[in-house]
C-alpha cells in the first residue's frame, strides 16, 4: 500500500492519551475490542463520522455503532430504553453485544444512516475501555466505530489487518494483539416489545434467551437495516464457496481437473495426498474456529488462488455466528455496494 502508513503503537498510557486526544481533535483511531478492531471517531463530530465512511468506502445509509465505556451512557444516546434493553445491558455489558434503541434527538443522522434508532455497545476489551474512558474524561460522549476494514471485506482481528485495509487513512492503530472472539458483536434491536436478533455474534443467542426469558425474534422484513446482514459481506477478494464435508474431496478433485488453483479451509477433512494448493486445518471447536476465522480467510486470500473452498460447519446452535459469516463470505451473487 502506498502513502503514509499509520503508526501501530502499543497501548501504553501515553499512547492511550494520544489516541484520546486524536479522537477529541476529530481524527480517526483504530483500536482493539474483544470482537474485532474498530475504526473510531468522535460520534458527535460529523466530519469525523464522514471520515470513517470515506476510509471504509462505506455507503452513507449504513449506520455505525456508538461505543461507550459504561452502560449508564446508554441513556445519553437513547430517547427511551425498554426493559428488555436494560436487562440485556445489565447482564451482558461490558461485552460483545450491540443494542439498537430509539435514538435521542441529539444523535446525528450520519450515525444512524438516517434511521430513528441507534446502535450502542460497551466493549469489554481493557484497551477499548481505557481509550473510551480517556475520551470521556476529555468530554467525549461516545466513539462511532465500525469494524476497521474496507466495506464488505473480512473484519480485522489484529493490528496488521487494519494496516493492510486502512493504513493510509487512520492517525493511529493501537495494537492490542489478536482479538479474543474474532467475530463481531451480537446485535439485538430493542425497539418494541419484541427484541429482535439482527446479527448473531460474540454473545451466544442462548445467553440472550436466558436474560429475556424467551428467544429473541429472528430478523424479519420490518427489522432495521444492518449492513452486516447484507448477503455478501465479510468477503474475501478471491471467490469462496462453502462445501459440505462429505462432498469436499470430490469438489477439490473436480476443480483440480479444471486446472483451478484451490485454497482450502477444512475442519474435519484431511488434506488429500498429492494436493498442492494452500490448505488450512481449522479448529474443531467453535470458539477457536471463530477466533482464527478472519485471519485464516485473509491468509487464504493471499494465496492468489482461483477459488477458496470452505468446509461447512455443523448445523448446531453454538456454530450459528460462524455459519452466518461463512454464508455471507461465500454468497454467490456479490451484492456489495
Ligand atoms: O463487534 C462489533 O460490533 C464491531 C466492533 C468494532 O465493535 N463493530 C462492528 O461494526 O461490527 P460494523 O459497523 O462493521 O457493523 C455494525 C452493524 C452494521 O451491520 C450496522 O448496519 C448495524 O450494526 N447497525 C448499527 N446501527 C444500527 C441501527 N441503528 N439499526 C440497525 N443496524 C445498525
Ligand atoms: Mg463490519
Amino acid at each position: 500500500m502506498s502513502g503514509s502508513r499509520a503508526a501501530i503503537v502499543q497501548p501504553s498510557d501515553e499512547a492511550i492519551a494520544r489516541a484520546a486526544d486524536a479522537l477529541a481533535d476529530g481524527r480517526l483511531v483504530a483500536f482493539p475490542t474483544e470482537t474485532v478492531y474498530g475504526l473510531g471517531g468522535n460520534a458527535d463530530d460529523p466530519a469525523a463520522v464522514r471520515a470513517i465512511f470515506a476510509a471504509k468506502g462505506r455507503p452513507a445509509d449504513h449506520p455505525v455503532i456508538v461505543h461507550v465505556h459504561d452502560a449508564a451512557m446508554l441513556d445519553r444516546w437513547a430517547s427511551s430504553v425498554p426493559a428488555s434493553a436494560r436487562a440485556l445491558a445489565g447482564a451482558l455489558w461490558p461485552g460483545p453485544l450491540t443494542l439498537i434503541v430509539r435514538k435521542a434527538a441529539s444523535v446525528d443522522p450520519l450515525i444512524t444512516g438516517g434511521q430513528d434508532s441507534v446502535g450502542v455497545r460497551v466493549p469489554s476489551h481493557p484497551v477499548a475501555q481505557r481509550l473510551l474512558r480517556a475520551f470521556h474524561e476529555r468530554g467525549g460522549r461516545g466513539v462511532a466505530a465500525p469494524s476497521a476494514n474496507r466495506f464488505g471485506h473480512v473484519s480485522p482481528t489484529c493490528a496488521d489487518h487494519v494496516a493492510d485495509d486502512l493504513g493510509d487513512s487512520v492517525a493511529l492503530i493501537i495494537d492490542g494483539g489478536p482479538c479474543d472472539i474474532g467475530l463481531e458483536s451480537t446485535i439485538v434491536a430493542c425497539l418494541d416489545d419484541e427484541p429482535t436478533l439482527l446479527r448473531p455474534g460474540g454473545v451466544p443467542v442462548e445467553a440472550i434467551t436466558r436474560v429475556l426469558g424467551r428467544p429473541p425474534r429472528a430478523a424479519h422484513a420490518g427489522a432495521p437495516r444492518a449492513s452486516g446482514t447484507l448477503a455478501a459481506h465479510y468477503a474475501t477478494r478471491t471467490q469462496a464457496m462453502l462445501v459440505q464435508p462429505a462432498a469436499l474431496r470430490a469438489e477439490i478433485a473436480q476443480l483440480d481437473e479444471r486446472d483451478e488453483r484451490v485454497a482450502v479451509l477444512a475442519r474435519t477433512v484431511v488434506r488429500p495426498a498429492g494436493f498442492t494448493g494452500a490448505w488450512i486445518g481449522a479448529a474443531f471447536e467453535p470458539a477457536r474456529y471463530a477466533h482464527e476465522l478472519y485471519a485464516n480467510l485473509r491468509a487464504l486470500d493471499r494465496e492468489n488462488a482461483d477459488v477458496i473452498v470452505i468446509e461447512a460447519v455443523p448445523d448446531a446452535p453454538e456454530w450459528s455466528a460462524v455459519r452466518d459469516r461463512l454464508m455471507r463470505a461465500t454468497h454467490a451473487d456479490d451484492d456489495r455496494t
